[in-house]
């Protein structure tokens, strides 16, 4: 009889390290690297991220369905996954680590008025701005998931002025939480840089939009380190051409790779980066499943598991 394997399935990364990594924190597994599938009924479990089309639908052994990345939006509505199969997003610690430095790299760099300094830098300007306390940067962090809230704790702990806003009720020390439709307005209208880490919903698809942004106080920043289709690229650029919102750092966008042609590369006030606010560790993410493969295979409840009805 052949061993149960473990599939590893991405059509965008690298899979060198996710072998390694897999093999050595599975090693009664057949850890298998797609496209060699091998024979598809021996596969029980499926690492996943951009999985190819199709792929699901040909495995009948398939009992658990793991995601490489915190976000599970384009897996949890994949007509391939039955529905009786679990899906976990990935929450291997680094990755919490890595967005609340991103983000409060961010926030700094805006609080301590960096691209103003680096515009009189290019004049060979010497003038000192105007310096205000942490507390007096009001941060906004939409979506209080493991991420959010550990971001919120992190710059509340720094002293910056921090609420949070999510669907369901939140209590997070030191952070003053809003919820649902009633409490998006008084959180906008408080807020001076806007931190989107929203899953991706039907309900939070398009959240970053002209009616959003119009509640924000003028000269507010946005960051998006969530999903692309978060934002609404054009009303976000209107935006920032009337000067209503000062600058943003977007992470992720409708189509990415951004194309070469696109306008928000060229931005004064937008500052890119590649869809990197947070990158999943192969080997701390390989440790991560494992424990869930224990827990799985002993009858536990696993982390991270998904419910497919909210959509994350
Ligand atoms: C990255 O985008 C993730 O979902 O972890």
């Amino acid at each position: 009889m052949s061993r149960s394997a473990f599939l590893f399935a991405s059509a965008t990364r690298e899979p060198g390290p996710w072998k390694a990594a897999l093999d050595a924190a599975l090693p009664a597994y057949d850890v298998r690297v797609w496209p060699e599938v091998g024979a598809p009924d021996d596969v029980r479990y499926v690492l996943l991220w951009k999985p190819p089309a199709g792929l699901l639908g040909t495995l009948p052994n398939l009992e658990v369905a793991f995601s490489l990345g915190a976000g599970v939006d384009g897996l949890v509505d994949d007509p391939e996954l039955p529905p009786g199969i679990p899906l976990v997003k990935m929450g291997e610690p680094g990755l919490v680590e890595g967005m609340w430095a991103y983000v409060l790299y961010h926030v700094l760099r805006y609080h301590r008025r960096m691209p103003e300094y680096e515009a009189q830098q290019a004049r060979r300007e010497w003038r000192e701005l105007d310096q205000r306390p942490h507390r007096a940067c009001r941060v906004g962090i939409m979506g209080l998931g493991r991420l959010g809230a550990a971001t919120a704790t992190r710059l509340a702990a720094l002293d910056f002025d921090v609420a949070g806003w999510s669907r369901s009720p939140h209590r997070i020390e030191g952070v003053t939480c809003h919820h649902g439709d009633a409490g998006l307005d008084a959180f906008l209208r408080r807020t001076d840089i806007l931190v989107c880490l929203l899953p991706l919903t039907e309900q939070t698809r398009g959240i970053i939009g002209a009616r959003t942004i119009a509640r924000l106080p003028r000269g507010a920043v946005v960051i998006n380190a969530a999903r692309g289709g978060h934002q609404v690229e054009d009303e976000l650029v209107a935006a920032l051409d009337s000067g209503h919102l000062s600058a943003a750092t977007l992470d992720v966008f409708a189509t990415e790779p951004l194309p070469a042609a696109h306008p928000l590369w060229a931005h004064p006030r937008v500052t890119i980066t590649p869809h990197v606010a947070s990158i999943t560790d192969p080997v701390a993410a390989a440790l991560e499943v494992a424990e869930n493969v224990r827990r799985h295979e002993a009858g536990e409840p696993m982390a991270g598991v998904v419910d497919r009805s909210l959509g994350y």
